[in-house]
């Protein structure tokens, strides 16, 4: 049940700790927003939420091992899965496999049963809590090697907590400097664990953590600095933290010919002139390059498949309505628009005067800042189509912030 990788020299000789990696629960409290898929499972960069623990046992160098206790459901093709991505990554110690039980400390303690009996020191981790630090752990061990037998990462509490009844009554409020939010992983003298837990494998020992079995075996239990950043995933608002935040960005380009009978509009605006536009919608060149730039960014493909001018519904439209429709895609697709740049080419008319009004009205209808909003002029040097006043083209780019939403691992 193994990833094959024998344990190095100094692992045998028993002075690397080893992680029981708990992956094992039901994540009842998110059912709703994960389709039933337990949490540690969800998709992050690339593979399943737990992995993440077993990256940063990696990257720390400071792990001889990790046990992974997996749900009794799909537990071969979990297990294959993780071998898998072992293997992948080439990882530099053993990955071995426990069945997970009903409740949390049931999974510990199958998880522990595995842990290699020359080992004096285990770290018992939630996967659910995918960002604790190596220099955490590194903490956890100092302590260790010193001689605790049992250390817990905890935070001071911001709020004050009161003890209630169960019709909501308060009881008591405990002072709030002498009380600690504690996280995992836990470290803790491996023998004297495995011994509390089972000694005291009883339904009404049922606990939330391996501290408290260790407190109730009687032995000290010291806690050090834990971090904020190590939250558990455990309701929807937490999945935010998953949300990976992913930079995008669209490009395109349009042009209108002159000599129709649409006024000339750009950006919005009106721009009084001599030249007029030929077009089926209302022949604002600038807003459709920036329309295609905008589902360039979201890849939705272009203004011609959303709008076709084969569809009456188009003759005429106001581009900023259709804006309107692509912004509300953007949207859609879970991104912010954070800056837009425009180039106008045209040789005439002269639009210098006019840059400052159309950057206004692109930053209003875009929702951004002046200051995320750039509009240019140019002329092609009476060079092309421009040159010879037979039109006018437009460039646009856009930038944007995509949310990650986390997927499920497949
Ligand atoms: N866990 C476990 N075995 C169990 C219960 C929990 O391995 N029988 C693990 C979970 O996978 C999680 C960690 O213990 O990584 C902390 O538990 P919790 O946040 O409560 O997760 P779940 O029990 O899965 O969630 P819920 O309580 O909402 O069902
Ligand atoms: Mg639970």
């Amino acid at each position: 049940m193994d990833n094959g990788r024998k344990p190095s020299a100094h692992e045998a000789c028993g002075d690397a700790p080893w992680l029981v990696l708990l992956a094992a629960g039901k994540g009842t409290r998110l059912a709703a927003q994960t389709g039933g898929r337990p949490k540690q499972f969800l998709r992050y960069r690339g593979r399943p939420l737990y992995w993440q623990s077993v990256c940063t046992c990696v990257a720390s160098g400071l792990m001889g091992g990790v046990v992974l206790v997996l749900p009794m459901d799909e537990f071969e093709e979990n297990r294959a899965r993780a071998l898998e991505f072992a293997r992948e990554e080439k990882l530099p110690f053993p990955l071995l496999f426990a069945r997970g039980g009903a409740r949390r400390q049931d999974s510990v303690l199958a998880g522990l049963r595995l842990v290699p009996e020359h080992v004096s020191h285990v770290l018992v981790h939630d996967a659910a809590r995918p960002f604790f630090s190596a220099d955490l752990c590194r903490a956890l061990l100092q302590r260790l090697r010193e001689g605790a037998c049992a250390v817990i990462p905890g935070l001071a509490v911001k709020d004050t907590i009161k003890q209630v009844d169960g019709e909501g009554t308060v009881l008591a409020t405990p002072d709030r400097s002498a009380l600690r939010a504690v996280q995992t992983p836990q470290g803790f003298d491996r023998r004297l664990l495995l011994e509390a837990h089972k000694a005291l494998n009883t339904e009404a020992n049922t606990v939330t953590d391996d501290a408290s079995l260790m407190e109730a075996a009687g032995h000290r239990v010291s806690v050090v600095d834990g971090e904020e950043a190590n939250l558990k995933i455990t309701t929807a608002a937490d999945l935010q933290s998953l949300a990976q935040a992913v930079p995008c960005t669209g490009f395109s380009y349009d042009v209108h010919r002159y000599g129709g009978t649409r006024p000339l509009v750009l950006g919005g605006l009106a721009i009084p002139s001599e030249y007029t536009i030929a077009a089926h919608s209302d022949g604002d060149v600038l807003l459709h390059a920036l329309m295609d730039a905008l589902l360039g960014m979201i890849g939705k493909g272009d203004i011609g498949e959303l709008f076709p001018d084969s569809d009456p519904a188009f003759d005429g439209a106001s581009s900023v309505g259709l804006l309107a429709r692509v912004l509300e895609l953007v949207r859609e697709a879970g991104v912010t628009l954070t800056h837009a740049d425009v180039t106008i080419i045209a040789q005439k008319p002269r639009l210098g005067a006019y840059k400052k009004d159309i950057r206004a009205n692109l930053a209003a209808l875009l929702g951004l800042g002046e200051s995320h909003v750039n509009v240019k002029a140019t002329t092609e040097e009476g060079l092309g189509f421009t040159g010879e006043l037979l039109g006018i083209k437009a460039c646009a780019i856009v930038a944007g912030i995509a949310k990650g939403t986390p997927g499920r691992a497949e």
